[in-house]
C-alpha cells in the first residue's frame, strides 16, 4: 500500500513537535479540511505558537503588544481540541513504539509524527561569549531579555550584519541607542542578496547613523569588572566598547530529536516534496528540514515564513490523503527602516544580474537569470516588480536583458 494511503487509513492521532509557525499552519490546516482525530502539540517555549518576524522589529520597538503575536489565541485550540502540552520539551522518539518521550516522562502515542522543531541560533564561539549581557534573538523571552537590555543601555554591538543584526540595528537606532554592527564577511546580508543591495543597505545604515564595519574578525568579547560585557575585540586591535551585544550570526536546524531517532538528516532532516521523511509515519516542516525544492533542482534548508506556511499545508494535505507537492518558488522579506525588500526565488546559480533602477532613487530592483532565464529577484521597495516576478519565475520567463535593465517598461512587459 502506498505510504500515503497508509497515514490515511492510520492516522487517527497526530502529534507535532514544535510550537511555531510551521506547526500552527498544519493544524489549522488539518482541522480545516476535516480532519477529527486527535492533535497533540508540543512546545519547548511556554507561549502559544507566535510569529517571529516582528521580533527584530515592532515587538522589540515596544509597539506591538505580546498578543499580536500570537498565530491563533487560545479559544482556537479549544475550539479544535488541540491537546497543548506547551513549556514541555520532547525528549525522544520512539518510532518502532510510535510515541514520544516529553521532558516530564510522559509518552505520546502517534500514528503520525509532525516534526516542526525549528532552527536555533548559532552560538558564538570566542573568549567571553558567554558574559552577561549578550544576547540572541530568536525567541518571544530573547526579544523582552534584548529589550529590557536596550531600555537601559546607550551602545549596542551587533556581530553579523544578516537579518536579524540588520533589522535589529534599524529598531536600536530608532530607540536612540549608538549601533556598531560587526560583519565578518566583506558586505552585509551576503548569504541572501547581491552586492548592489548590500551596499545599498549599507549606506542606509551609515545615514541612519549606525558604525558599519566590514571584514571584522572578533576575537574576543571584554568583561567589566561586573563581569558583564563592555567591548568587543578585533583580531587588527581595535575595540568597540558596548552596554549590550546582540548576536545574530545565523540559524541552524533543530534536528538532533530526528537525528537520535535515526531519520536521515543532513543539514537538517531530510524530506520530500511530501514532508515525508525517511520514515513514512514521521513528516517534517518548517526551517528544521533539507529538501529539493523543485523548480531549480536544488536542496536546501529555508528559514522562512513562507516556507513554515507552504510545508505546514504540505504535511496536512499529505495526512489527509490528498497529497500536493510542494513545488512553489519560495520568497522571504526583510523590513529595515522604512525599505521593504522582498526576495523572491532562489538566487544561487544565477549567471547574469541585471539592475533595474537606479539604487540611489531609493526603489530598485536586482534581477538573477541563468542561461537567460529569470530565477530569482531582490526588490527594494518595488512591489509591483515583486508580483510580476512571482509568475515570471514560475513561467520559467526570458526576459530581454536590454529592457529588463529599463525600469520605466514594466517587468511582464520585459
Ligand atoms: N562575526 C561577525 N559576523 C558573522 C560571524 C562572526 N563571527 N559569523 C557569521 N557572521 C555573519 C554572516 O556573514 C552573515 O552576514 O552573520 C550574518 C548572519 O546572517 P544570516 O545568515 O541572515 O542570519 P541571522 O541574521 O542570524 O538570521 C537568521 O533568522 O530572521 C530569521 O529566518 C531569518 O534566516 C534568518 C534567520
Amino acid at each position: 500500500m502506498a505510504a500515503s494511503a497508509i497515514l490515511r487509513r492510520m492516522s487517527r492521532r497526530i502529534v507535532v513537535i514544535g510550537a511555531g509557525q510551521a506547526a500552527a499552519q498544519c493544524i489549522d490546516a488539518l482541522r480545516r479540511n476535516g480532519f477529527d482525530g486527535s492533535i497533540t502539540l508540543l512546545g519547548s517555549e511556554p507561549q502559544l505558537p507566535y510569529q517571529r518576524p516582528p521580533l527584530s522589529k515592532k515587538y522589540l520597538a515596544g509597539s506591538l503588544e505580546p498578543d499580536r503575536l500570537l498565530l491563533k489565541h487560545r479559544p482556537f485550540y479549544d475550539e479544535h481540541q488541540i491537546v497543548l502540552h506547551l513549556g514541555t520539551r520532547a525528549m525522544a522518539v520512539d518510532r518502532a513504539g510510535q510515541t514520544v518521550k516529553d521532558a516530564e516522562g510522559r509518552s505520546h502515542p502517534y500514528d503520525a509524527l509532525v516534526l516542526a522543531t525549528g532552527s536555533r541560533a548559532r552560538r558564538l564561539a570566542v573568549p567571553g561569549a558567554e558574559l552577561g549581557g549578550v544576547h540572541y534573538l530568536r525567541s518571544l523571552d530573547d526579544a523582552d531579555a534584548l529589550r529590557s537590555a536596550a531600555l537601559r543601555g546607550q551602545r549596542a554591538l551587533i556581530i553579523g550584519g544578516g537579518y536579524i543584526g540588520l533589522e535589529a540595528a534599524a529598531t536600536l537606532r530608532a530607540m536612540n541607542l549608538a549601533v556598531t554592527v560587526l560583519e565578518t564577511t566583506t558586505r552585509l546580508m551576503s548569504r541572501v542578496v547581491c552586492a548592489p543591495v548590500s551596499e545599498f543597505y549599507r549606506q542606509e545604515h551609515q545615514r541612519h547613523g549606525v558604525s558599519v564595519v566590514l571584514n571584522a574578525q572578533l576575537t574576543e568579547l571584554v568583561s567589566n569588572e561586573h563581569g558583564m560585557v563592555a567591548a568587543a575585540r578585533c583580531a587588527d586591535g581595535r575595540e568597540y566598547p558596548a552596554d549590550l551585544v546582540l548576536v545574530g550570526i545565523g540559524v541552524q536546524a533543530e534536528d538532533q530529536l530526528a537525528r537520535d531517532a535515526g531519520l536521515d538528516c543532513d543539514n537538517g532532516i531530510r524530506v520530500d516534496q511530501y514532508c515525508r521523511s525517511s520514515d513514512p509515519r514521521v513528516l517534517a516542516i518548517g526551517d528544521c528540514c533539507n529538501f529539493e525544492v523543485a523548480h531549480y533542482g536544488l536542496q536546501v534548508r529555508l528559514e522562512s515564513v513562507d516556507n513554515a506556511f507552504e510545508q505546514g499545508t504540505t504535511a496536512a494535505l499529505q495526512l489527509l490523503g490528498t497529497p500536493v507537492a510542494h513545488d512553489k518558488v519560495p520568497w522571504f522579506w526583510s523590513d529595515q527602516y522604512e525599505h521593504k525588500m522582498l526576495i523572491v526565488g532562489l538566487s544561487q546559480q544565477h549567471d547574469q544580474l541585471v539592475l533595474r533602477g537606479d539604487p540611489a532613487s531609493g526603489a530598485f530592483s536586482a534581477c538573477y537569470l541563468r542561461g537567460g532565464e529569470l530565477i530569482a529577484i531582490d526588490t527594494v521597495n518595488q512591489a509591483r516588480d515583486q508580483m510580476a516576478a512571482r509568475r515570471m519565475i514560475a513561467a520559467r520567463a526570458r526576459p530581454d536583458p536590454a529592457r529588463l535593465a529599463d525600469p520605466t517598461i514594466a517587468l511582464k512587459d520585459c
